[in-house]
This record gives C-alpha cells, sequence and structure tokens, in this order.
C-alpha cells in the first residue's frame, strides 16, 4: 500500500516548503491515469507534461492562502487539489504554446516538449484531457458544500475560456498592431498569465469563505502577481539561455511585450511596481501567513536582483 503522505498541518517548520512540494507532486501524480492505462501513449504524454519538474507556484500559492486564510483541514486538504487543477491547466497551456503553430519550442522544463517527445496530435490530445480533467477535480473535491465546488468549476471555465487564458493566447499570437501600448500589452498579459493567477489565488478564498474586502484585497494582489509574473518571464526569454531557463528562449521576438514597449529598465522598474503593488494587496488581506507568502513570491522573483 502506498504510504500517505505528510499532513500539511504536521508541518513543523513553516519556512521549509518541502513537505508540501513532495504532497503537491504525488498529488499530481495520483489525479491523473497511470502510463499502464490504455492509451498508454497518450497518458504517457499527459504525465510527461504534468509531472516534469515545474516551480509548481500555482498550487503553492493556492495552498498557502488556504493555509492562511482557514484553520479547517478539510479546506486546507481541498486547496491542495484545486492548486492541482490549476496546475494541470497550466501544463496544457504550455503543451500548446509549444506547438509549432503557436511558439514553435522544442525544450520545457529540461525536457523535449510534449509534441517533440510524442507527436503533435498526441500532444494537442493530452492538453485537451488534461483541461477536461481538471474540470473534475474540482467536481469532486471531499467535504466541500456542493456550492462551492461549483463556484470552483464555473470560476475556473471562464478563467480559462475565450474571454480569459485563451483570449490571451490568442492575442499573443495574433501579435497585431493594435497592441502598440502598455495598456493592451497589460491586458493581454492579464489574459494569457493573470487569468489563471486570478482563479489560483481567488479560488482559495471562495474556499476558506473570506470577507469580501479580504477577497478585494486577493483578487488586486493576483492582478499585480500575474502582471508581473510575466513581465519576468519576459526578462527571462530575452536575458536567459536555454540552459539557464531549461527551456526555449527567444521566443518573444518580433511580438508586443512590455519589454519591447519599454526596454529593459523601465521593464524592470515596472516589474517593481508590479510586485510592491501585489504585496501591499496581499498584506491588507491579512492573512495569518503573509510573510511566508511574500518570501515564497520573493524566491520566484529572484532573477530580478540579479540582473
Ligand atoms: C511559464 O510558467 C509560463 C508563463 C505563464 C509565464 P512557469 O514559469 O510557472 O513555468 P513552470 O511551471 O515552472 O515550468
Ligand atoms: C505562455 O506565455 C502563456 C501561456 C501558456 C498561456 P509564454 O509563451 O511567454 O510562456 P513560455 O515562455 O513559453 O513559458
Ligand atoms: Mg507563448
Ligand atoms: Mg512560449
Ligand atoms: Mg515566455
Amino acid at each position: 500500500m502506498k504510504k500517505p503522505s505528510t499532513n500539511v498541518l504536521e508541518i513543523a517548520d513553516p519556512q521549509d516548503l518541502s513537505p508540501l512540494q513532495a504532497q503537491i507532486e504525488n498529488r499530481l501524480s495520483d489525479l491523473i491515469p497511470s502510463d499502464q492505462t490504455w492509451p498508454v501513449k497518450l497518458h504517457a504524454a499527459q504525465r510527461h507534461a504534468l509531472l516534469s519538474p515545474g516551480k509548481r507556484f500555482r498550487p503553492l500559492l493556492c495552498v498557502l492562502i488556504a493555509q492562511g486564510a482557514s484553520k479547517d483541514i478539510a479546506k486546507r486538504q481541498a486547496a491542495i487539489d484545486v492548486g492541482c487543477a490549476a496546475e494541470m491547466v497550466h501544463a496544457a497551456s504550455l503543451i500548446l504554446d509549444d506547438l509549432p503553430c503557436m511558439d514553435n519550442a522544442a525544450l520545457r522544463r529540461n525536457n523535449p516538449t510534449t509534441h517533440i517527445a510524442f507527436d503533435e496530435s498526441t500532444a494537442i490530445l493530452s492538453a485537451t484531457s488534461l483541461l477536461n480533467r481538471a474540470f473534475g477535480v474540482l467536481a469532486r473535491l471531499r467535504d466541500i458544500d456542493p456550492v462551492i465546488r461549483i463556484a470552483l468549476v464555473d470560476l475556473l471555465s471562464y478563467s480559462v475560456g475565450s474571454t480569459g487564458l485563451i483570449a490571451g493566447q490568442m492575442a499573443d499570437l495574433a501579435n497585431d498592431d493594435a497592441q502598440t501600448n502598455l495598456q493592451d500589452v497589460e491586458r493581454l498579459n492579464r489574459l494569457k498569465t493573470g487569468a489563471l493567477f486570478e482563479f489560483t489565488i481567488y479560488s482559495a478564498a471562495i474556499l476558506t469563505e473570506l470577507t469580501v474586502g479580504q477577497k478585494e484585497e486577493l483578487k488586486d494582489f493576483a492582478y499585480h502577481l500575474g502582471l508581473g509574473f510575466q513581465l519576468l518571464d519576459d526578462l527571462k526569454d530575452s536575458l536567459m539561455d536555454d540552459k539557464q531557463a531549461q527551456k526555449s528562449v527567444g521566443k518573444d521576438e518580433g511580438k508586443a511585450t512590455i519589454l519591447a514597449l519599454l526596454g529593459s529598465e523601465e521593464s524592470k522598474q515596472t516589474l517593481k511596481t508590479y510586485l510592491s503593488s501585489a504585496k501591499g494587496a496581499l498584506h491588507r488581506a491579512g492573512l495569518q501567513n503573509s510573510t511566508l507568502l511574500e518570501s515564497v513570491i520573493d524566491r520566484q522573483f529572484a532573477f530580478l536582483n540579479d540582473v
């Protein structure tokens, strides 16, 4: 029998996130079929995309916000699955983003991209099935009121849908002359990347039934964090090589990015402003663990100190 993973409440040192990271990895693996399940090629491709070594920033955020908002064990446990659902959507979006018809990338998380390791049709079908699975995970959250589960399913469908992440990806690929000002590129980034951060963070607020005021602050936090995260990613695309980034870089050339609009110095200042707005909103939300959350965010943005 499989050894039960550590309960998030039993973590002795809250600064040590490795038990939580391990719990997320185990849960991601358990939530999708094994690579022995027919059709084995499809499931091997799903597992290749989902379980390759990502930073898991979205599930970490979801779980830590739920921990800071509630002492209820069922809600804290459910946040792991909600974070895993967000990670499935994220992995699906990366499979599609890497396809030859989109960014045409060969390397992801230091591994060949899914269409290279398998083939394009398997990559498309594995992305579609990961997206599907994410909704099932939310529908089945254990010991959570069905009204809340439906609200989460509804929120995810908007966040990923044709007015959310997919709209952002569409605008990114269209790369038309209309996106020549900061406002348009911020809208693109908010949708392409921010929408899933907004789901990740707001879903923890819905799950733990925070006050309206706290939810509004977390929305503001998610908005600025999403913008900051995409700008950080754009800086990495321009300043890192494939080895450092562990993925194919140089893919933004000719695209409407904040970096292309403002240049690197002003972009770094803009990123610092996003980050400080995000942290301000996070602290105003008044979660129990906002200092820990801030240190997790700082770790993700550490690259900013080196450039
Ligand atoms: C990369 O996301 C794509 C963006 C939305 C910017 P991450 O930087 O979180 O990628 P992984 O999950 O760690 O590989
Ligand atoms: C990806 O943006 C956003 C989505 C997948 C929706 P990028 O194209 O910049 O992400 P990377 O750089 O390939 O990870
Ligand atoms: Mg892209
Ligand atoms: Mg890309
Ligand atoms: Mg990028």
